[in-house]
């Protein structure tokens, strides 16, 4: 049986603003399992990016449960999530936010330098080659991030997200800021990725990229309103 990465249930998020409740997210349950691949979609302000900054620990639930790896991760004091944020999730983001001042290689392995205990100089940049190769990237090592084209420079933000072996990959629109041939060639690499195995958890509004996941939830007003899987994928 397939491994159990991710159990959201009876996830509720409310925002209190001055004399203002926002409902974001209602009564949310679902499961991911391990070399799944879910797109998240709904138009603006269904709840997607609060959906996406609770599975990565960014911010609590007001009510429900929710675990990573069995692991209850419900009600964490902010440095247990930071601690748990960092072994178990890797981020992606429409921003590659990328240092310019490093070179690719010294981004990529820029995680392990906050890790206890740190990892070795010459371990952390093997391993760092290691991911810039799954995405194709092994020979840009030592360029500065603005050297390299917008679909690149995502990449290379997607291998730094892989260096700590996250139990899941989650994803906020990684093609916004590209071209539709840059950002054809991110959602390529990302569905290559899921193929070898990495979970993957994305947000997006393109309808064409979302229905390259296994599993489409849909989101309005902060619920589900409709989950599709695609048919190859369910056999
Ligand atoms: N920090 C916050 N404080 C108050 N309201 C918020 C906050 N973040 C999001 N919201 C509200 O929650 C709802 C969902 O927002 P969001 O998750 O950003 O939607 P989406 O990413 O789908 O556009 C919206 O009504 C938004 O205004
Ligand atoms: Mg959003």
């Amino acid at each position: 049986m397939e491994k159990l990465k991710i159990k959201m249930k009876n996830i509720s998020k409310i925002f209190y603003t001055g004399e203002m409740e926002t409902h974001a997210l209602k009564d949310i349950s679902f499961d991911i399992y391990e070399g799944d691949y879910i797109s998240i979609s709904g138009p603006s302000g269904c709840g997607k990016s609060t959906l996406l900054s609770l599975l990565g620990l960014l911010a609590p639930p007001s009510s429900g449960q929710y675990l990573i790896e069995n692991e209850d991760v419900s009600n964490l004091t902010l440095t247990e999530a930071a601690t748990i944020r960092n072994r178990k999730i890797g981020f992606v983001f429409q921003q590659f936010n990328l240092i310019d001042e490093l070179s690719v290689v010294d981004n990529v392995a820029l995680p392990l330098k906050y890790q206890t205990p740190p990892v070795p100089l010459n371990e952390a940049r093997d391993r760092a080659i290691k991911c810039l190769n799954r995405v194709d990237l092994g020979h840009r090592v030592d360029h500065k991030p603005n050297q390299l084209s917008g679909g690149q420079q995502q990449r290379v933000a997607i291998a730094r997200a892989l260096i700590a072996d996250p139990a899941i990959l989650l994803v906020d629109e990684p093609t916004g800021n590209l071209d539709s041939k840059n950002g054809d060639v991110v959602m390529d690499m990302l569905e290559q990725l899921n193929k070898d195995g990495t979970t993957i958890c994305m947000v997006t509004h393109d309808a064409r990229y979302a229905d390259m996941a296994h599993r489409q939830l849909h989101l309005l007003d902060g619920e589900i309103v409709e989950q599709k899987q695609n048919v190859m994928e369910a056999v």
